[in-house]
């Protein structure tokens, strides 16, 4: 399967998953869940969440993840299994922009830094409208790739490099600051917003949770930035690292609403 922009795979989910764990919790949190629910996340990945999820609406409960990706899909399950939990929580192979539900069926709808990757994050989010009962909960959340900033004397190349990855790598990697208006735009009711900020101090886990190696190649390629501003840059990251003052952080929002009682 051809993978999408900006992909990436479960060992980087299930790392990343450890430094956003109270964010997860606070989105289950205001999704409202409660045991015998029926819940669907949307851009499941290797199912975090929904075996989290499945575990918080219990045996009474359903919950359903899906993922366009077969290979993600396949995980999730097998994670299922192994907790023995795939009685109550499933996934299937299916694109968020036209969800395979009827309409008014799940109790609340959620989504995980998915939207970043989508081309048409609106009609993802009409979707998650569309499925969840009247009154029900959706809730997304989202980076905003533009908000990475890293301390370096290096400013000008730095900020070429977040704009690159925002506008060039992903497909909608400022989508954090989005999520507001498109939330208002669908004329959702009982509109939350949190941001959180999240912080590394640790240079090579920022390499590896931004992507970085990519970025860098991707800019060089297309002339972003010169061999000679990168070796720059490397070395002044490096220089920090070493010190033990190297420090970067990144916003990633919570956007939480209820679908009107009639629409
Ligand atoms: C960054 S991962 C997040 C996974 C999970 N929500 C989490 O928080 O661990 C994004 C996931 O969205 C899936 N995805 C990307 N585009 C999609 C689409 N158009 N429809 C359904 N899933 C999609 C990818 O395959 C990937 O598993």
């Amino acid at each position: 399967m051809q993978k999408n922009k900006g992909y990436v795979d479960a060992q980087y989910l299930n790392t990343a998953a450890k430094l956003l764990e109270p964010i997860k919790h606070r989105s289950y949190e205001l999704m409202r869940i409660e045991p015998g629910q029926t819940i669907l996340d949307v851009g499941c990945g290797p199912g975090i969440d929904t075996i989290e999820i499945a575990q918080l609406v219990g045996e009474t409960g359903y919950v359903i993840g899906i993922d366009q990706d077969p290979e993600m899909v396949s995980r999730a399950d097998a994670y299922a299994i192994k907790l023995g939990l795939n009685g109550y929580v499933e996934h299937r192979i299916s694109e968020a922009g036209a969800l395979e539900f009827e309409s008014d069926q799940f109790d609340t709808s959620r989504s995980e830094r998915l939207f970043m990757h989508l081309l048409d994050p609106e009609q993802a989010l009409s979707e998650m409208v569309r499925v969840v009962k009247p009154k029900g909960w959706i809730v997304v959340v989202d980076s905003d790739w533009g908000s990475l900033s890293i301390d370096t004397t290096e400013i000008e190349v730095e900020r070429r490099l977040a704009r690159f990855r925002a506008e060039k790598i992903l497909n909608n990697g400022y989508s954090g600051r989005r999520l507001y208006r498109i939330f208002r735009e669908q004329g959702l009711n009982e509109i939350i917003v949190e941001t959180f900020p999240i912080q590394a101090t640790d240079l090579k886990l920022l390499r590896y949770l931004s992507r970085q190696d990519e970025v860098e190649k991707k800019a060089i390629e297309q002339n972003i930035i010169t061999q000679h501003e990168l070796q720059r840059w490397h070395y002044d990251l490096e220089q920090a690292d070493r010190g033990k003052r190297f420090f970067a952080s990144l916003n990633i929002s919570i956007v939480a609403a209820r679908k009107p009682k009639v629409r």
